[in-house]
């Protein structure tokens, strides 16, 4: 006690925050609840029981460490009750080399989980006429469905990027007329516009996964993987919308009083904590969950245990949050 005192004493020196630093996102009401006990917290998404509103946004898999990932991922989403989607599934359309990395519906029990593949191989496989191919890959993963993601500027800063012939709008809407599992579409770390947005939740999809601006960002990575000549397209890396705003863009979309068919959002790209991802889903209109990339991936990268504890603090800070803070609204 005295040594626990005398170090108050101590870091109380060192800790006055300047009022600049206050959060102003947010009421603190430290009157009105005791501390949460559950981490878990039941509710339906995606037409499954979740037990927190967290999504593992799409990543890797074909690579050495993918299959260890992946497994780490879907094993957390199963104990805690998250969903997920898997890294694109491409490589599997032609050949199982790397299907033992994608195939974890053993490993996340009955959590949703969802198949990758780019707007790009849609149209290609639209136009040979094999949507087979696609219906075959979401029945044998066992996934709930597919998810899509659209990349024209990352698509056109790799030299050996697919190029669109159609615009994804009119591929995804092609799809959806061909298929009849859930559809989730979404960007790769760049957002987009109120005009995709609203185009996008006039559609019969599952869900809007926002892969917003503000994390990792494909069009700066394929930049940074870039030869001679592609340097020039430099520019577009700092084009693209916030969570912030594309939640902005949602509650406009619906205060328009527009015929709104999907309904589920998920918040990704940029999140970066609880804190954030809190904020974001109490602002949005529409029933939402929020995701990370890269920050499981850096703890899936460390096994299990890390990932774990990552993910537990994440989950209590979310639920602390919820007793204490209350969005403030827009005065
Ligand atoms: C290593 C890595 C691989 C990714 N691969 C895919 C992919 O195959 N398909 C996809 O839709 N998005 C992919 N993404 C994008 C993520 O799903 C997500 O939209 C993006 O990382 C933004 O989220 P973040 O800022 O939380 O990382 C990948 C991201 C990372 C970091």
């Amino acid at each position: 006690m005295t040594d626990r005192k005398q170090e108050h004493i101590d870091l109380a020196f060192k800790t006055q925050l300047d009022a600049v630093f206050k959060d102003n996102r947010f009421y603190y009401e430290p009157m009105l609840r005791a501390h949460p006990v559950e981490l878990k917290k039941e509710f339906l998404f995606l037409g499954k029981t979740m037990g927190a509103p967290l999504w593992i946004s799409s990543m890797t898999g074909g690579t050495e460490k993918a299959g260890l990932i992946n497994r780490n991922l879907a094993k957390m989403c199963k104990e805690f009750g998250l969903g997920m989607g898997l890294g694109s599934c491409r490589k599997l359309l032609d050949n199982k080399d790397h299907w033992d990395d994608f195939d974890l519906r053993d490993e996340i029990g009955d959590q949703p989980f969802y198949a990758n593949l780019g707007v790009a191989q849609i149209e290609e496989l639209l136009a040979l006429k094999r949507v087979d191919k696609i219906k075959r890959l979401v029945s044998e993963l066992r996934t709930d469905g597919l998810v899509i993601h659209v990349n024209p500027l990352q698509e056109w800063f790799q030299p050996e990027g697919d190029r669109f012939k159609k615009s994804p709008v009119y591929t995804i809407s092609e799809l959806l007329e061909k298929v009849n599992f859930p559809i989730i579409v979404k960007e790769v770390g760049q957002g987009m516009g109120i005009e995709s947005l609203r185009q996008l939740l006039q559609l019969p999809l599952e869900a809007v996964e926002f892969a917003a601006f503000g994390g990792t960002n494909f069009a700066k990575v394929e930049s940074l993987r870039a030869r001679e000549g592609i340097q020039s397209y430099e520019p577009f890396t700092k084009v693209g919308h916030t969570g912030e705003e594309m939640v902005a863009f949602v509650n406009r979309i619906i205060s328009e009083g527009k015929d709104i068919v999907c309904k589920q959002i998920i918040i990704s790209g940029g999140v970066k904590n609880f804190l954030d991802g809190y904020y974001l889903i109490e602002t949005c209109n529409l029933l939402s969950i929020y995701g990370h990339g890269v920050n499981f991936l850096k703890y899936a990268t460390k096994g299990y245990d890390e990932l774990k504890k990552y993910v537990e603090g994440q989950i209590l800070g979310l639920r602390i949050a919820e007793a204490y803070l209350k969005v403030r609204n827009s005065e």
